[in-house]
């Protein structure tokens, strides 16, 4: 079976460069992996008033896709040095019901980007401290940093050979983990 992976980006605008990512990712891998690109307009802030019983149908709907993936891509942009807001209100609604959240023991892997020069690293500190207090087992190499990312992607597909290299090769370490937790379940 191909692995079900799914890819979320931290940016709200239609152009984004964070989802442009995901989708030239979601074509270089068609054929091997089974791949869903998800954008977070329709999740709400977290208030955990509302996170009781039920929750917005955003939110639930997100804590679903989480859950039914084999692994998660997390793919931000960095705003103001960490990650965008949309980005980390979505770690929160995946990190609860606390020791119950849907992250919890997830495979996940970060990718940032910027059109500048820093490729948005110090939102990807951030979000990997993040992910990993929600639980995620979040792949520590490589640190999947794409600047002047305006120069690499374009009309759902990479431009720059060694930043497809770079990144599927990421997914590659991604699915890797996937296979070893598995094996590691089935062997009890
Ligand atoms: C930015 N941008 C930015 N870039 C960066 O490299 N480091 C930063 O700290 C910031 N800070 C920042 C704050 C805010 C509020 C905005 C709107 C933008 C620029 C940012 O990288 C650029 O707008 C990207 O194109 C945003 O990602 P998407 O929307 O293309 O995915």
């Amino acid at each position: 079976d191909r692995p079900k992976l799914l890819g979320i980006s931290g940016s709200l605008r239609s152009g984004s460069y964070s989802t442009a990512v995901l989708e030239a990712l979601k074509a270089a891998l068609a054929p091997t992996i089974d791949f869903t690109v998800l954008t977070l307009n329709d999740v709400p802030l977290y208030n955990e008033d509302e996170d009781g019983a039920t929750q917005p149908e955003g939110a639930a709907s997100l804590r679903a896709k989480i859950a039914a993936a084999d692994g998660v891509l997390f793919v931000s942009p960095e705003y103001n040095y960490g990650p965008s807001g949309a980005m980390k209100n979505a770690v929160d609604w995946g990190s609860r019901p606390y020791a119950k959240g849907s992250l919890l023991g997830k495979p996940v892997l970060v990718v940032t980007s910027s059109p500048g020069s820093t490729g948005g690293i110090r939102a990807q500190g951030q979000l990997r401290e993040s992910l990993s207090a929600a639980g995620a087992r979040v792949v520590a190499y490589p640190h999947l940093a794409i600047p002047n990312v305006a120069d690499k992607v374009k009309d759902g597909a990479f431009t720059d050979e060694k930043t497809s290299k770079f990144l599927t090769g990421g997914v590659n370490a991604l699915v890797k983990e996937i296979h070893l937790l598995a094996a590691h379940a089935k062997a009890g």
